[in-house]
């Protein structure tokens, strides 16, 4: 099995707060009207359920993550634990909101059904999510340091990045009308060291290795991906890639 991810709430504000900087143009394109039931799915720390509950949305953010569901409430947003592969809602939101989180769940299908559960007909559920190709220097990095122990990168990859066709198609099956998909980079320069990216999402490639073994393992992955990835003034730039999507629950029930 994966290892969970697990999320320090100092680690994610040093070097992942861009993660929610970046979640804007989802908050646009879901535009959210005062009054509207909203489900932020992942809601990490609970910036942008704040902003939308500053919009004069009832908003429920959940996260998997005891830590930044503890995060979010002490910003005074409802929040809750919970799978999102098992989400338990039923027909209570308008829209559920999605940033930076979907890719983190590996079972598509058990997610999309419990979006459509827990959205009333004619729901929408707009969200944006690391896509086909994302950080794929950087995962290919991985493989190969971890291949040169004689590990296989597959059985500790966390991540699913879906193709917009693929994504595209699980929607339709699950009774949504997609409005909008599309796949793009988004190259994505980081607050510091490339370490304290990998360190911050990708534990579950690390823990692969001893905790002797890591520096050596990520010094390894440091020099492998500093052509690509550092300038000459050493500033890291991370290779993002996106999906987007608007869709909207068939009028159907249940
Ligand atoms: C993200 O938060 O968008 C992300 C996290 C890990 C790998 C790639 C993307």
């Amino acid at each position: 099995m994966i290892a969970p991810q697990t999320w320090s709430p100092e680690r994610y504000e040093k070097h992942a707060r861009f993660v929610s900087d970046l979640g804007m143009p989802v908050v646009e394109l879901l535009a959210p009207r005062p009054g509207e039931r909203i489900l932020d799915l992942g809601c990490g720390d609970g910036v942008l359920t704040g902003k939308l509950a500053a919009l004069g949305c009832d908003v429920v953010g959940v996260d998997a993550s005891p830590a930044q569901v503890a995060g979010a409430r002490a910003r005074g947003l409802a929040c809750e634990v919970a799978d999102g592969e098992r989400l338990p809602f039923a027909g209570e939101f308008d829209a559920v909101f999605s940033n930076a989180a979907l890719h983190w769940m590996r079972r598509p299908d058990a997610v999309i059904a419990g979006v459509r559960r827990a959205l009333e007909p004619g729901g929408r559920f707009v969200a944006e999510m690391g896509g086909h190709g994302c950080v794929a220097t950087i995962r290919s990095a991985l493989a190969q340091a971890l291949a040169a122990r004689g590990l296989d990168a597959a059985a500790y990859d966390p991540w699913f990045f879906p193709t917009a066709d693929d994504y595209a198609a699980r929607l339709a099956r699950h009774g949504f009308r997609v409005e909008s998909i599309v796949l793009f980079p988004r190259p994505t320069p980081l607050p510091g060291d490339v370490v304290g990216w990998l360190e911050t999402f990708a534990e579950s490639f690390l823990v692969a290795v001893s905790t002797d073994e890591r520096p050596a393992l990520l010094a390894e992955v440091r020099d492998a991906l500093r052509p690509t990835l550092a300038d000459a003034a050493g500033a890291w730039t991370a290779d993002y890639v996106r999906l987007r999507f608007a869709a909207r629950r068939d009028e159907v029930t249940p």
